[in-house]
């Protein structure tokens, strides 16, 4: 591992699940002011990421990436500085592909990538002071040696420039028919990798784990990978979708947190910053759940007795973390037992939901509270 990378999950802002390939620098500048204004930054929000779209279509005469004219007049080291001269860090986007994943959309023609030009636009990457890099996949062969010798490629590369970048990867995007990063454990590789494909702002979706996928479908999806997770090291279920769009409730996207958060996993905020509600803000901001993600212990929770809506996560020293999602649409009372927990015989115990502070004493062996639809409870045992 090089110093300087965070053993806890990365924690940040990127622009794709709001604006897709509408932006422009002026875009990023005001929504990395938004989240300086709003606090969101001071609570660990920090790398920025300009997700698809910045870069031009063609190489520089020189060989070397070059940000689109129109969209990124000042140049993507003039960005760097405007966001590390307000305590932010820079992300940026590319792909193991000739071009990136917009050029299946047709609308976009994609811009360029960097298979092949490895060490070069490593090297372009660190002269422009980036400190977190998202490589995508972007092609429907996956050949796994193939997905293994490019993402190590630019790992490499980034490693030699001698700073210290997070290194996002999602094997997955083009490819039909399978999740490679769920079936492999690319741990060794990349600081952080994509295990599903793309999220969409819904509760749930019946597209299958090879079309969009929703917070719950995503869930799932990662349950049995939990113990991939390790310090400096994360399993990637997507950037958030809290704040956006109309489909998920105020409950819905607490469950969103609270699930990332059990997961141990990064937390990239994908909303429009300078439009958000105080509920938004608060969702995102809960002391107590951003303290859970980033435990230092960087333990995986997992679901009790394969129970998908009940899972524990191990915190700190001997820490217990228990969350119940009600995937009902009626809100009811939930109950796990101590039993399950491991916690037998031991009748004092209490737990304190993160959310609202509320506590709940054990009796007969379990331990029960009342949970809204769609809403998640985090009990923190005590
Ligand atoms: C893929 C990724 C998305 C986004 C787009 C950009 O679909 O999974 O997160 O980066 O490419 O084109």
């Amino acid at each position: 591992a090089i110093t300087g990378l965070p053993p806890t999950p990365p924690m940040g802002w990127n622009s794709w699940n709001t604006f897709g390939c509408d932006i422009t620098e002026e875009l990023i500048r005001r929504q990395a002011d938004a989240l300086v204004e709003s606090g969101l930054r001071d609570a660990g929000y920090r790398y920025v990421v300009v997700d698809d779209c910045w870069g031009a279509d063609h190489r520089a005469a020189d060989g070397s990436l070059q940000a689109d004219p129109q969209r990124f007049p000042s140049g993507m080291a003039a960005l760097g500085r405007y966001l590390h001269a307000r305590g932010l860090a820079f992300g940026l986007y590319s792909g193991a592909s000739a071009q990136t994943c917009t050029q299946y959309q047709g609308t976009y023609p994609g811009s360029t990538g960097s298979r092949g030009h490895e060490t070069q636009d490593a090297a372009t990457f660190a002269d422009w002071q980036v400190d977190y890099i998202k490589y995508d996949w972007c092609s429907s062969d996956s050949d796994h040696d193939d997905q293994v010798a490019a993402f190590t490629a630019m790992r490499d590369a980034l490693r030699a420039t001698g700073r210290p970048i997070v290194y996002s990867i999602n094997p997955n995007s083009g490819v039909s028919g399978s999740v490679p990063g769920t079936e492999f454990d690319w741990g060794g590789v990349a600081t952080m990798t994509r295990a599903t494909n793309d999220i969409t702002p819904a509760w749930s979706t019946d597209a299958g784990p090879s079309g969009y996928q929703g917070i719950i479908d995503i869930v799932d999806a990662i349950a049995p990978l939990g113990a991939r997770v390790a310090p400096g090291s994360f399993l990637d279920p997507d950037m958030m979708v809290v704040g956006i769009g109309d489909g998920l409730t105020a409950a819905m996207d607490r469950t969103q947190m609270s699930m990332w958060a059990m997961m141990a996993a990064p937390l990239i905020a994908g909303n429009d910053l300078t439009q958000m509600s105080a509920q938004t803000l608060a969702t995102l901001t809960s002391p107590a759940i951003l303290a859970l993600d980033q435990d230092e212990r960087v333990s995986a929770g997992r679901p009790v007795d394969d129970d998908p809506e009940i899972w524990s996560r191990a915190v700190g020293d001997k820490g217990l973390v228990v969350s119940l999602t009600n995937r009902s649409d009626y809100p009811r009372t939930m109950s796990v037992s101590l039993a399950s927990l491991g916690l037998v015989g031991d009748e004092r115990v209490v737990g304190v939901d993160a959310w609202t502070g509320n506590e709940y004493r054990a009796a007969r062996g379990e331990l029960s509270m009342p949970v809204g639809v769609a809403d998640t409870v985090v009990l923190e045992i005590r």
